[in-house]
């Protein structure tokens, strides 16, 4: 018998601030209408100036760390499109803050949103080779696009930490998984820039047909039919894509869904990102932590996962809910980092965001602006020097 492998405990974190789209859509003249209904979104987070992806990652973590330890930590992988630095891993800060071992390997993983699925799948292979280890993957990523552009709305920041061992605590995943990976110009960031180039409406079509790709995949490679699974967790740059997505998917194989029917296969999974916007790689995992936390009793369940990374790879895959599984769940302070976080109003919002461009300072102090327990106080000589509160 193979040995069962999957989620062994997951985490979340986010940022300090957090913008409404009523807000935006108020100093933009448009009837909020659009990004409530339109686009599925509610508000989206924003970073403090001492926010990056290595605090958002270090915060996230920590608990995972606390709870279990760092014993058989094979290996540490980070996934994010927001790298920090073109050649040092962005978890190589994580030792310092988090103490690892020095006999932990740690990496960073780069395909847009999808990005963390593959440090998934890489985890899995690692601990089939040998399960007693544990491997701690984290998707961490911020979301910015340039201002006054439709884009604009679908910012948004978050880390999902998890912890990828052999017989999980909370998911588990099947065998089989169905890939899709072509050359496509829908979103890209090339090195010089600190925003994506984005054709939105590619964009948009490229994640339905490679959704329908990845799963017709899936199945011919022995995955389950459509109708077998309890709910559906998709990538979500903005929460209407999934509802998009699913009836897509639905379609294609002669359904003709209602919105009752997507709201009862995808409404669990789209509540925090409602609420933070688009996190990229952690985007699915949040969309994942929020199915767990309010989608009911899933014991025993199997549930569809669709990561989508622009350029494009996508993943159709699946898991099952463990037996027990919400004993391990961190419901409480998943609702917590979302209602913690400080409202800001336009000016601030644009404030921070100049504030957040990258420049090419090879020293700064940054001022003190995060409640939360990790911060990146200084650049000094071109080292990113981060302390823990
Ligand atoms: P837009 O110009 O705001 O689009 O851009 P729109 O005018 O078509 O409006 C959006 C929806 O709101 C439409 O609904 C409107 O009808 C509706 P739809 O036709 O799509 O069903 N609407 C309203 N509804 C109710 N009341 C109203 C109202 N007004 C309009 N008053 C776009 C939208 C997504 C293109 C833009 O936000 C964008 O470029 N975003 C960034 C790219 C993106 O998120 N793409 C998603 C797929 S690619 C992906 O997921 C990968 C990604 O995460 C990156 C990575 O992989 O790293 C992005």
């Amino acid at each position: 018998m193979t040995t069962p492998i999957g989620i062994h405990d997951l985490s979340t974190a986010t940022t300090n601030y957090v913008l409404e789209h009523a807000t935006l859509a108020h100093h933009q003249g448009r009837d909020v209408a659009k990004y409530h209904k339109g686009i599925g979104q509610e508000a989206m987070s924003i970073p403090a100036p001492d926010e990056d992806i290595v605090t958002l990652a270090a915060t996230a973590a920590a608990p995972i760390l606390d709870r279990h330890g760092s014993n058989n930590l094979d290996s540490v992988l980070v996934a994010t499109e927001t790298g920090v630095d073109q050649s040092k891993a962005a978890g190589l800060h994580l030792h310092s803050l988090l103490d690892l071992p020095r006999t932990t390997r740690v990496v960073e993983l780069k395909q847009a949103c999808y990005g963390a699925t593959a440090a998934l799948q890489f985890a899995a292979g690692l601990i089939a080779c040998e399960p007693r280890r544990r491997v701690l993957v984290i998707a961490t990523d911020i979301a910015r696009y340039d201002l006054d552009t439709p884009a604009e709305a679908t910012q948004g920041a978050a880390a999902a930490a998890f912890l990828v061992s052999a017989h999980p605590a909370i998911a588990q995943l099947e065998p089989v998984s169905g890939i899709y990976s072509a050359d496509i110009g829908d979103f890209w960031r090339p090195n010089y820039r600190d925003t994506p180039v984005v054709d939105g409406g590619l964009s948009v079509t490229s994640y339905l047909s490679a959704t329908n790709d990845a799963f017709t995949d899936y199945r011919e490679k022995g995955g389950r039919p459509l109708e077998q699974f309890a709910a559906f967790c998709y990538h979500q740059p903005f929460t209407e894509m999934a509802y998009k997505a699913h009836k897509h998917l639905l379609q294609t194989r002669g359904g003709t869904p209602t919105r009752e029917v997507l709201t009862g296969d995808l409404g669990a999974t789209t509540g925090y990102n409602r609420l933070l916007g688009n996190s990229y790689t952690a985007s699915l995992y949040l969309a994942l932590a929020s199915l767990l936390d309010r989608g009911g009793d899933l014991a025993g369940a199997p549930i569809a996962l669709l990561s989508y990374g622009s350029g494009a790879v996508a993943e159709f895959f699946s898991c099952t809910v463990m037996p027990g599984y919400r004993d391990h769940l961190r419901t409480a302070s998943n609702e917590h980092m979302i209602s913690s976080r400080k409202p800001i109003g336009y000016h601030k919002y644009r404030e921070l965001y100049q504030a957040g461009t990258t420049g090419s300072e090879s020293n700064r102090t940054m001022p003190e602006h995060t409640e939360g327990p990790f911060r990146l106080a200084a650049i000094d000589g071109h080292h990113r020097l981060y302390e823990a509160r």
